[in-house]
């Protein structure tokens, strides 16, 4: 798209926005110019906390579904916004309410924590939920020695390495992050050897032995300001390299292989936030009572942070 119909659209964006009483969250994985226009951008903590400060009228998430839905938990009042009605998650999808029934049945006495890559029914059914940057803490607070955790079986390995209470597993995964291969590591760090490793939890745990650190988005943000480092080699979906070059622009940024694109994750475009804006799409419903008892896992979740 060319800069001008681009800069047109910046505009009319800031105009509906300010119109409607609208604040535009954008996940770090959205294309760059989706990243330019946003109020925050930030990880799914940092999102989730905007949304539940927020006094707007209006939320255009821009982001996948269960972000989104997320807001529209913590601020029920508010009408939440997905611009493109197909973005979902689907490692959220991996698991569903009547799955994880049967999976509480078989362990009673154990609690049951969710990412917060869940629907929203399946929150609903959770005792807290975490994101990648607490689910550690969420996991050694939490006053259960038994503990279910969906639908991340590579984010609840990693916090199983924190604790020594029984993690029981969902068989999910995110089909991004597991596809990036430890050969991919050991190459990219033979051709850098002075590069810093930094990957997400949601990589398979023979990519997180190699890794110098393990963060959430987020902390990948705050950690290339903070360190000394000149080369850093990234473990994640692709998007967020845009912001860290932005932010970082004398340090140099390596993808772990070839750069891996969560499709839905790049779906939305100016034009669809514009769109959602104007014609009030796509809004986020949720039943009440689903909405009540997911807050409480999302509450729990942000009184441990
Ligand atoms: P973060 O919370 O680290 O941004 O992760 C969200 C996500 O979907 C990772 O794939
Ligand atoms: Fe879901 Fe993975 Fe995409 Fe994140 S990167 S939204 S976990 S599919």
């Amino acid at each position: 798209m060319g800069i001008e119909k681009n800069n047109g659209l910046i505009s009319k964006i800031v105009e509906s926005k300010s119109k409607k009483d609208a604040v535009i969250l954008v996940h770090n994985y959205q294309r760059g110019e989706v990243q330019d226009i946003a109020d925050f951008v930030g990880d799914s903590l940092r999102l989730s906390q905007e949304a539940a400060r927020l006094s707007c009228r209006m939320v255009v998430f821009c982001g996948v579904k269960f972000m989104a839905e997320s807001a529209k938990i913590l601020s029920p009042e508010k009408t939440v916004l997905l611009p493109k009605e197909e973005a979902g998650c689907p490692m959220a999808d991996m698991v569903t309410v009547e799955e994880l029934r049967e999976l509480k049945n078989r362990y009673p006495d154990a609690k049951v924590v969710c990412y917060v890559n869940t629907n929203a029914d399946v929150k609903a059914e959770c005792d807290v939920c975490c994101t990648s940057s607490n689910a550690v803490k969420v996991i050694q607070n939490i006053d259960a020695d038994k503990i279910i955790f969906v639908p991340d079986k590579n984010l609840a390995n990693y916090v199983a390495r924190f604790t020594h209470k029984e993690i029981i597993p969902w068989d999910g995964y995110c089909y991004v992050h597991e596809r990036i291969r430890p050969e991919d590591i050991k190459k990219i760090k033979e051709l850098h050897p002075d590069g810093v490793i930094i990957v997400h939890p949601e990589c398979r745990s023979e990519v997180i032995d190699l890794a110098d650190e393990v963060l959430s988005t987020g902390g990948m943000v705050k950690f290339a300001k903070k360190s000394n480092a000149q080369k850093i080699i990234i473990g994640t979906e692709e998007g967020l390299i845009y912001r860290l070059k932005k932010e970082n622009p004398d340090k140099t940024f390596y993808t772990a292989g070839p750069a891996k694109m969560c499709r839905n994750m790049k779906i939305t475009t100016l034009e669809d936030v514009y769109l959602a804006l104007e014609r009030g799409r796509y809004k986020i419903e949720i039943e009440e009572d689903i909405q009540k008892r997911a807050k409480r896992a999302l509450d729990r979740m942000l009184e441990y942070v």
